[in-house]
């Protein structure tokens, strides 16, 4: 992977190098009127580090499978904001989030769809990620340009932050919004593997999630390395959900790089956008290296009865149990593997933890938690385990 800057000239031996020490590869370059010119191979698993509008200008037309994006929310802050005891609150009042209208904003708005539009196959999908700011100015865009909506999700924050100041509702969720091209599209839409992911119920479309923390939000000397860095579960549900490996996913405002850490994780190919160098040094990092768990959390264990539900595949979408690991019985008689849908495999047959745990017993009905165990070094463990961990972990 590398970052790749719009030039003058061609790259040249002595070619600038990223913080990490990457070459930065200078594929995008303008043309005689100024525009930059298009590329005829997709700059697959880069950084584009210019505005979105131009770098997907340089793209062919309908050369991507899915487009998630996460674009400045123009908060119009009016001053700080601080905590009832006297701290700061941090807010997004970074440059890239100002905007001097709203008829700036959706200007903006209406020229990265169009381009988006254009590079996006016939059958690909857009996911466009946005709080109660900017969410309705873009889902009427998206609209007007001829974009089919086939949800509106909303991701309600297990742990949001308070409303400091006790004058409106805490303001917990953000929205997703998923659309196609236009209402023929086939779009993917991975029914079975978003059912699996969910211990056998249909995914619904409220999905909750805590806000990024622990080891997963990068920081950069002491501090967030951007203030809206978005949990890889999310974007991991999203990919699972409508794209198969060996898509094209392309994000417009890449940020840290979820969208591309997570495409890395799920064996998808992506290309991201992000203007500010240090963001694109974060990213770049962030996607070569592996993510350590947050296990620091742990605190006190909770009664079977205080247990909120946790569905199987909720612990494969955050990492904690690995697609591909083996599950087995406690007598290790019967060994299955590990989907990343949180499905299970064994000797042919596929189902959930429960279903395959009653098939291997020739059993009407099994209880998959209690029954399978995973290993954790020379033990085997259950992986009901696994639930509380990632309970005490996620505790708001
Ligand atoms: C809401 S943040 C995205 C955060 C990202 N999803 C993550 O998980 O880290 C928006 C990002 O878009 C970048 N940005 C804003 N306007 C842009 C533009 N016109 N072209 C490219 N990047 C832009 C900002 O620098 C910022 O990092």
């Amino acid at each position: 992977m590398g970052i790749i800057e719009r030039i003058d000239a061609p790259k040249s031996k002595n070619a600038p190098r990223t913080k990490t020490g990457h070459v930065k590869v200078g594929a995008l370059q303008k043309g005689k009127a100024g525009a930059t010119k298009k590329v005829t191979k997709l700059p697959l698993n880069s950084i584009l580090k210019m505005d979105c509008v131009e770098a997907m200008a340089s793209l062919p037309d309908e050369s991507v499978d899915m487009i998630f994006a996460d674009p400045p929310y123009n908060l119009q802050l009016g001053g700080d904001l601080y905590r009832p005891e006297g701290g700061q609150v941090d807010a997004v009042d970074d440059e890239w989030d100002h905007f001097d209208s709203f008829a700036a904003y959706d200007a903006f708005t209406n020229a990265w769809l169009k381009e988006a539009r254009r590079i996006l196959k016939p059958n690909g999908s857009l996911w466009v990620i946005g709080s109660y700011h900017n969410i309705f100015r873009v889902g009427a865009s998206l609209q007007d340009l001829g974009y089919w909506i086939l949800n509106d999700i909303i991701w309600r924050k297990a742990n949001p932050m308070p409303n400091f100041k006790g004058t409106r509702f805490t303001n917990a969720h953000e929205t997703l919004i998923w659309a196609s091209k236009s209402e023929k599209a086939k779009y993917t839409f991975n029914y079975r593997a978003m059912k699996n992911l969910n211990d056998e119920l249909q995914m619904r479309s409220d999905w909750v999630m805590p806000i990024c923390g622990g080891q997963e939000r990068l920081k950069r000397n002491g501090v967030k390395a951007h203030p809206t860095q978005k949990p890889e579960a999310l974007l991991y549900r999203v990919m699972l959900a409508t794209t198969n490996p060996g898509d094209v996913v392309l994000d417009p405002f890449f940020g840290t790089g979820t969208t591309g850490a997570v495409a890395k994780r799920l064996g998808r190919d992506w290309i991201g956008c992000e203007k500010e160098d240090s963001y694109c040094e974060v990213a770049e990092e962030r996607i070569e290296a592996a993510l350590p768990l947050d296990e620091s959390s742990l605190k006190t264990m909770q009664s079977p009865k205080q247990k909120p539900r946790v569905a199987f595949g909720t612990l494969v979408e955050t990492g904690y149990l690995k697609v591909g690991a083996e599950l087995c019985s406690k007598n290790r008689k019967f060994k299955a593997k590990v989907r990343a849908d949180g499905s299970l495999v064994w000797e042919g047959q596929e189902g959930s933890i429960h279903k395959i745990g009653a098939t291997v017993q020739d059993a009407p009905s099994c209880n998959g938690w209690t029954y399978w165990y995973y290993k954790d070094g020379k033990d085997l463990k259950v992986i009901d385990n696994l639930r509380q961990t990632y309970l005490l972990a996620t505790e708001p």
